[in-house]
């Protein structure tokens, strides 16, 4: 399956920061695999125009449920679409912690992303906690069930494992622990989706770098990545971009 590196610069990034963007772009035209730059809002308009004539495309971190209406400081999939973005990150673990989203909501936002003809990037993951008591399978399995749509197919929904426990913080989990996870995903997926559930991209997220991105992308059913930390500089995530054959 061809690979999906998705960076994920949460709340980083002025106009200067299109620079990255350029020099990405530089870096990456002989990639084999597909690259997302999911940048704030603010910067999506102008990325878009950046990304025209390249293998870059352009996500954002979240949209709303509601197409439009009375919702202040909200932003819709089909604003996204019309401004030329083509993914969405949705249920990231700090939206499900800072903003309250559960997977009723998560599943809402999925649906409305298909409504607007972006691809949805749906983020599952267990916290340290619930490793530590056996649960992670449990959870992730709870949180794909609830969150991803009727209607999803293997061209508009992406999942991404995100252990919480490894987002920003250096660690990450054995290798062992990864395809066990992934592994139960694509179970999952294909109890859903039928065959179909075998070309869902299924990422991996937390503290992917550089330097461990070919061991990780080694990993069986590991699709690609999504990428925080180590996607705001155009060299290390080009770095990780290259390891994805
Ligand atoms: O969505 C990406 C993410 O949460 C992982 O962040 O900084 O550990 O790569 P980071």
């Amino acid at each position: 399956m061809r690979k999906l590196v998705a960076g994920n610069w949460k709340m980083n990034g002025l106009v200067s920061s299109q620079a990255e963007i350029e020099a990405l772009k530089g870096l990456t035209g002989s990639a084999t695999c597909d690259i997302v730059v999911c940048p704030p809002f603010t910067l999506i308009d102008r990325a878009v125009e950046r990304v025209k004539d390249s293998n870059l495309v352009i996500g954002a971190q979240d949209c709303h449920a509601q197409q439009s209406g009375a919702h202040t400081g909200d932003v819709s999939a089909e604003m996204l679409a019309d401004i030329g973005a083509r993914y969405v990150i949705l249920g990231h673990s700090e939206r499900r912690v800072s903003h309250g989203e559960d997977d009723e909501i998560v599943r809402a936002k999925a649906v409305a992303a298909h409504r607007g003809g972006l691809i949805a990037i749906v983020c599952v993951g267990e916290t340290r906690h619930e490793r530590d008591e056996g649960r992670a399978i449990e959870v992730v399995g709870e949180q794909l069930r609830e969150s991803v749509p009727e209607g999803a197919t293997s061209a508009n929904l992406v999942i991404a494992y995100e252990p919480v426990w490894a987002i920003g913080t250096g660690l990450v989990p054995t290798n062992e622990q990864i395809e066990e996870v992934h592994a139960a995903i694509r179970q999952m997926l294909e109890e859903r989706l039928g065959s179909d559930g075998n070309s869902v991209r299924i990422l991996y997220g937390g503290s992917v770098k550089s330097s461990n991105a070919e061991a990780i992308f080694g990993l069986r059913n590991v699709d690609g990545a999504l990428v925080g930390g180590a996607s705001l500089k155009a060299s290390e995530f080009a770095g990780i971009i290259s390891a994805a054959v």
